[in-house]
Order: structure tokens, then C-alpha cells, then sequence
């Protein structure tokens, strides 16, 4: 008889009436096929894109204070409301149970005949649906972790750390010679930055605080600007001037941030042309938007002249571009940097229950700096 395992996983569903409904779910979950293996979760982090899909959508989260619980200590349901103007917004998914939490870190406890090596082993995983007890997924989605990793340091090795390698590669891809990026304190900045330092890539960051810069500068920044500074847009085209970058990653999206690092990139290439032109330079300007940090519109100005383009980029879609190859190259750097250049620190650690607890909802919804939550099923 085969093993059967049973446990809680946490569902997002929000209803017609705009009311999103957070709660545990029973599973069982058991008979793995030849090439899948169960997972034990023991450890899985909350994401920006985590919570955006467990309190509605990034462009529309339920209303906070709205907050209600009512279930048991066991079982915990808690409802908020979505505001009327964003159920729009959420079309897609109403009715739909969600299973938050794309990666995370655990013990394999059954595996398919192709998968027996991993039984007893401790792996990383990707593919959603870790905020449970276990987890049956395609041996293919996990990592085999060092011996001497604990699943803290290994629950987050896919989202932030590849998105951090992939802004390298397209760098490199697209024949750019270094990266500003923006918001660059976040946990995936901070990787960013020991990347660039190691790799000697030329890197500016752009953070909102003097305690963030200091955060930076500390782990070996070269060039760090607070965009709340008076000073703030002559330091960075003096810098840009300087290194002569012309591509930007912003997990921001909202706003006239990402616009003015476009027209500091013109300036900059502007100051080394004589001759007047009305269309701007010709130095090709390349911005990419790969968050909603603020989801209130793009506001471009249209004062960067006309060799310049504005995309998004998403880690899942620029993996299919890149290959398996190059995917395995990267994790296998991932791998053997977990706990350095791609070490993650957690605020707080919290089992299936605590997740819905009102208080720790409003924490982890404020994705400010230094403070991601672990989830430790
Ligand atoms: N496209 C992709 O494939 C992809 C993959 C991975 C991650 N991401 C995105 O990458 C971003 C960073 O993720 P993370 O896990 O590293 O986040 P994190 O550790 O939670 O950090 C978030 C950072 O953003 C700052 N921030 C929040 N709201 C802001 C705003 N409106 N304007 C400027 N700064 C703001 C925070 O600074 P304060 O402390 O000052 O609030 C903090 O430094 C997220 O947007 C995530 O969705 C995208």
C-alpha cells in the first residue's frame, strides 16, 4: 500500500460579490507519478508577487481595513473586501481558488521510481502552491540542496536569485555594458548588487533613503543615490555620464521615477554632442518595468528623444527564451552561493495559521526593506 500524506494548504478565492476569502484547505496528497516526488514544506517565503496573488492582484488588493476572521484557531477564514472600482481588475480569478507561495524549501518524502534519489533528501522547489504541508510536484522543479543547507536558505533560490542572474544576461545579451536599477535595496537588489560587485559589473543603484544607501554601500557598492536627495538627478547623470549605462530594471512601474532615469541617460549622452539635434541622441536607451511596487500608471516624459524603448520583463518568459542549458548554468551558481551572494534574511517566521492572522498580514503586506516573512508550514 502506498503512503497517503495529509496536511492544510492555504486557498485565495475571491467571490462575485468582491469578497476575497483567505483560508486552510484539506489535502491529501499521495502516488506520486515515476518522475514526481512529495515534498514535505518546511520553509517558503513571502514574495511581492505572493502577496499580490493572495490578497487579490498588485493592481488590486483587497481593502486592509476590512479585515474579518472567523473560522477556529485550527482553521482560521479570513475575509477582506475588494473596493468596487478593482474587481475589474480580478475578473480572471473569480471564483478560482489560488495557491500562493511560488517557491520554497522542504524534505522529499515519497518519490516515482525515476525519482528515488531524492527520497529522504532536502531540495529547493518552484511551482507554486508551497503555503502547505506538502507538495507533489515534477522532480524537474526541484534542486537537490547541499547537505549542510538549512530550508531557510534554500526556500528562496528561484524567483529572486534567477531574476537577479537574468538581468545580467540580458545585459549581456543585448549588448549593454551595465545596469541602474531601481528600488535597489529590495532582497533581489541586494543579490543584484553582490553580483555586480563580484562579477565587477558596472551597477548603479537607486534606492529612497540614507539608511538604504548605507545598506548598499556596505556590501560593497560603488554607486548608490537616494532619489529623495535634493542632488539626486545631477548625481546620476554624472554617473551615467561616467559609466555610460544605458539599461534600467524597475520593479516600481508607477510614477515618473523610471522616466527620469531615461532622461538622465539622455543628458548624459547629450553631453558629449556639439552639434544641436531636435530628435536627441542617438544612444539607444533601454528601460525595463519587472514589478508594480507602485501600480498607479507609467508616466513617461517625453523630453528622452527617440532611440529609446520601454518593455516588461518576466523571469518565467525570459527562462523559456534562455533555454534549459543556460537555466541549469544558473542555478547551479545559485546553488553553490546560497549563503552568500544569494542569501535572503527574514523578519519573521510564520506557520500556515499565523499567515492569517490580521496583524501579520498588514506586517508583510508593506514590502519595505530588510522585512520578508518566511513561511514555515
Ligand atoms: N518580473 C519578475 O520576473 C520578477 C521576479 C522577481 C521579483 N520581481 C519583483 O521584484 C521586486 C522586488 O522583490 P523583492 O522580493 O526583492 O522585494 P522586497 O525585498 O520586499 O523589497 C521591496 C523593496 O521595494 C521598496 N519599495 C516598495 N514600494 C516602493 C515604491 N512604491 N517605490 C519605491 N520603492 C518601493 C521597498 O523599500 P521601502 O523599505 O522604502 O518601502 C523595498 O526596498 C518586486 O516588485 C517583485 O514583484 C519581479
Amino acid at each position: 500500500m502506498k503512503d497517503t500524506f495529509e496536511g492544510l494548504q492555504l486557498r485565495s478565492t475571491v467571490d462575485p460579490s468582491g469578497v476575497l476569502r483567505l483560508e486552510l484547505v484539506e489535502i491529501t496528497v499521495s502516488d506520486p507519478a515515476p518522475d514526481e516526488v512529495i515534498v514535505r514544506v518546511e520553509a517558503s517565503p513571502i514574495n511581492p508577487s505572493d502577496l499580490a496573488v493572495l490578497l487579490g492582484a498588485a493592481t488590486a488588493p483587497a481593502d486592509l481595513d476590512t479585515l474579518e476572521v472567523t473560522g477556529s484557531d485550527e482553521r482560521p477564514i479570513v475575509l477582506a473586501k475588494v473596493p468596487p472600482e478593482s474587481i475589474g481588475a480580478l475578473s480572471a480569478r473569480i471564483g478560482i481558488g489560488i495557491t500562493p507561495g511560488a517557491e520554497g524549501a522542504g524534505s522529499v518524502v515519497a518519490a516515482g521510481e525515476n525519482a528515488r534519489h531524492l527520497l529522504g533528501r532536502r531540495v529547493g522547489m518552484r511551482g507554486g502552491a508551497m503555503y502547505a504541508h506538502y507538495r507533489k510536484l515534477g522532480m524537474a522543479d526541484c534542486v537537490l540542496l547541499p547537505e549542510d543547507v538549512e530550508p531557510a536558505a534554500g526556500a528562496a533560490m528561484f524567483v529572486n536569485p534567477l531574476t537577479a542572474l537574468g538581468f545580467v544576461e540580458t545585459m549581456r545579451t543585448e549588448g549593454f555594458s551595465g545596469i541602474v536599477h531601481l528600488a535597489a535595496a529590495s532582497n533581489l537588489g541586494q543579490m543584484l548588487n553582490r553580483i555586480c560587485v563580484t562579477d565587477h559589473i558596472p551597477l548603479i543603484n537607486v534606492v529612497r533613503s540614507g539608511e538604504q544607501a548605507k545598506l548598499l554601500m556596505n556590501q560593497g557598492a560603488r554607486y548608490v543615490f537616494d532619489s529623495s536627495s535634493p542632488d539626486y538627478e545631477e548625481q546620476l547623470r554624472s554617473a551615467l555620464y561616467e559609466t555610460k549605462i544605458t539599461l534600467a530594471f524597475d520593479p516600481i512601474g508607477g510614477g515618473t521615477q523610471a522616466s527620469q532615469v531615461l532622461a538622465a541617460m539622455e543628458a548624459a549622452a547629450a553631453r558629449d554632442v556639439s552639434a544641436y539635434n531636435r530628435y536627441g541622441t542617438e544612444v539607444f536607451k533601454q528601460l525595463y518595468i519587472y514589478g508594480m511596487l507602485n501600480p498607479s500608471p507609467t508616466v513617461l516624459d517625453r523630453w528622452v528623444g527617440f532611440a529609446w524603448s520601454v518593455g516588461g520583463w518576466l523571469l518565467t518568459h525570459r527562462l523559456k527564451q534562455m533555454g534549459k542549458d543556460d537555466e541549469a548554468r544558473l542555478l547551479d551558481r545559485v546553488r553553490n552561493e546560497l549563503t552568500t551572494t544569494f542569501a535572503s534574511h527574514y523578519t519573521a517566521r510564520m506557520g500556515l495559521q499565523e499567515i492569517l492572522h490580521p496583524d501579520n498580514i498588514r506586517s508583510f503586506s508593506r514590502k519595505a526593506t530588510g522585512a520578508k516573512y518566511l513561511v514555515t508550514p
